[in-house]
């Protein structure tokens, strides 16, 4: 097993920024974002597509801060959206219309009908209720929905249980089984073209084996379609590809062979691909800035007490997930091990556990990586902890993208019980 990395002052550098001098000029904790750290990750996946018609569609949900879609934007990204909030900041952002495609098996009326207005490209259709309904609103507003059936193909991802989406029995998608009722009765669908296939099996994914399977599995199935005569104008393969948390430990699939199981399984496939990376993207150009409160000496283990919590930073306590610490602090230092812990009042806000790292003290500073996926988009102010800053960083300058709230944001639309009314 490998140490955690050292306290270089390489690891004190970010796009060219110097943390320590960011952290001194803003209070921790605070997420910080290499604007091109995401460029290279959207560059390389789209020159392991080269000579696909591939379209990215970016998972808003890994990270929906305004400027991170603005960047996408910029690069020509489109989105993959889950609910009219994020409909709503990816058209603020930029992302047009024609590159939004929307996922998820809630959406509700108004969600589908402001969607559908909005004209975005497709909706992944998730549940033949759902289907009903888009063929109703969009009758009702005399509009011709796109859809792609998601296909649940009984996969497992490999992955941790809680971001596991393509076994049968999980809520996503449908059976090949029902999908095939569905377009042999498209026919009765007026205002809905069903001519897509959709598939996500999963999260941080780190084998290259579930895509594969999966896609054959959607590839067999639009082969069969289109021998019925049912033609498929788009394959959405979703997202799912992994990064690394963990240095040393976790290897993530190459772009290159992800794109190579894409070629091979769809092959002869003439429609458009589409793609939904979303942690991929962002992920390991996002870290958290936090800085030491106290050393606290504990019966069996001392606590290493941290400005940032669980609410920061979700994932390890909810998904007992490893991120890499690590301290930006000078000179040489004995080595210790430490329960590295927010001040949150309950035992799962902790970050890691046992974690060997050099012997630190109050006010040091301390790197979390790997959070610019599914870190501030799943924040909140639990223990009235307002939601941290955001800073964008750019070729040696930065930016704050999104102040630390206030108290006054933090209760924004609240108020006493003054104004009674009868339900
Ligand atoms: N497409 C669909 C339909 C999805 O549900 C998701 C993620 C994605 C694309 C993007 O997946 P990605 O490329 O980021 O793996 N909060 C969890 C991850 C939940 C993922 C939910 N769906 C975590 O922190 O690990």
């Amino acid at each position: 097993s490998s140490s955690p990395p050292d306290a270089q002052d390489a690891d004190a550098f970010f796009d060219g920024v110097d943390l320590r001098r960011l952290a001194e000029r803003l209070p921790t904790p605070f997420h910080a974002y290499s604007a091109h750290a995401i460029r290279q990750r959207i560059d390389g996946l789209q020159q392991a597509l080269h000579g696909l018609d591939a379209t990215l569609c970016y998972a808003v949900k890994a990270n929906s801060t305004l400027a991170i879609l603005h960047l996408m934007a910029e690069a020509g990204v489109g989105a993959d959206i889950v609910s009219s909030g994020e409909l709503w900041r990816s058209l603020h952002a930029g992302i047009p219309a024609e590159r939004i495609v929307f996922s998820g098996v809630g959406k509700t009326e108004q969600e589908i009908a402001e969607a559908l207005a909005a004209g975005i490209l497709r909706f992944n259709v998730e549940s033949a209720d759902e289907l009903h309904t888009l063929q109703r609103l969009a009758s009702d507003l005399h509009i011709a929905a796109r859809a792609a059936v998601r296909i649940n193909p009984d996969v497992d991802a490999q992955t941790h249980a809680k971001i596991s989406t393509g076994k049968a029995e999980n809520k996503f998608g449908v059976s090949i089984a029902e999908a095939r009722r569905w377009f042999a009765e498209a026919g009765r669908l007026t205002h809905v073209r069903l001519d897509g296939l959709h598939v996500h099996i999963g999260s941080q994914i780190l084998s290259v084996e579930p895509f594969r399977l999966a896609l054959q599995r959607v590839a067999a199935f639009w082969r069969e379609l289109e021998a019925n005569g049912h033609a498929i104008a788009s394959i959405d393969v979703g997202g799912g590809l992994g990064v690394c948390y963990r240095a040393g430990q976790d290897h993530p699939v190459a772009p290159a062979d992800y794109a190579a199981a894409i070629r091979e399984a769809l092959a002869g496939f003439r429609g458009r691909i589409l793609l939904e990376p979303g942690r991929y993207l962002v992920a390991e150009a996002g870290v958290l800035l936090t800085r030491v409160i106290r050393i606290k000496q504990g019966e069996r283990q001392n606590f290493l007490v941290l400005d940032a919590a669980m609410n920061d930073l979700l994932r390890p306590s909810l998904y007992d997930a490893w991120h890499d610490i690590v301290p930006l602090v000078d000179g040489q230092r004995e080595r210790t091990r430490y329960d590295v812990v927010g001040p949150v009042c309950e035992t799962g806000d902790t970050f890691a556990r046992d974690r060997e790292l050099p012997e630190l003290r109050p006010g040091d500073l301390v790197m979390i990586r790997g959070t610019g996926a599914y870190g501030a988009s799943m924040a909140s102010t639990y223990n009235s902890r307002p939601l941290a800053a955001e800073v964008l960083l750019d070729q040696r300058r930065h930016a704050i993208v999104r102040h630390r709230q206030r108290f006054e944001d933090m209760v924004a639309g609240e108020q006493p019980a003054r104004d009674w009314d009868m339900a």
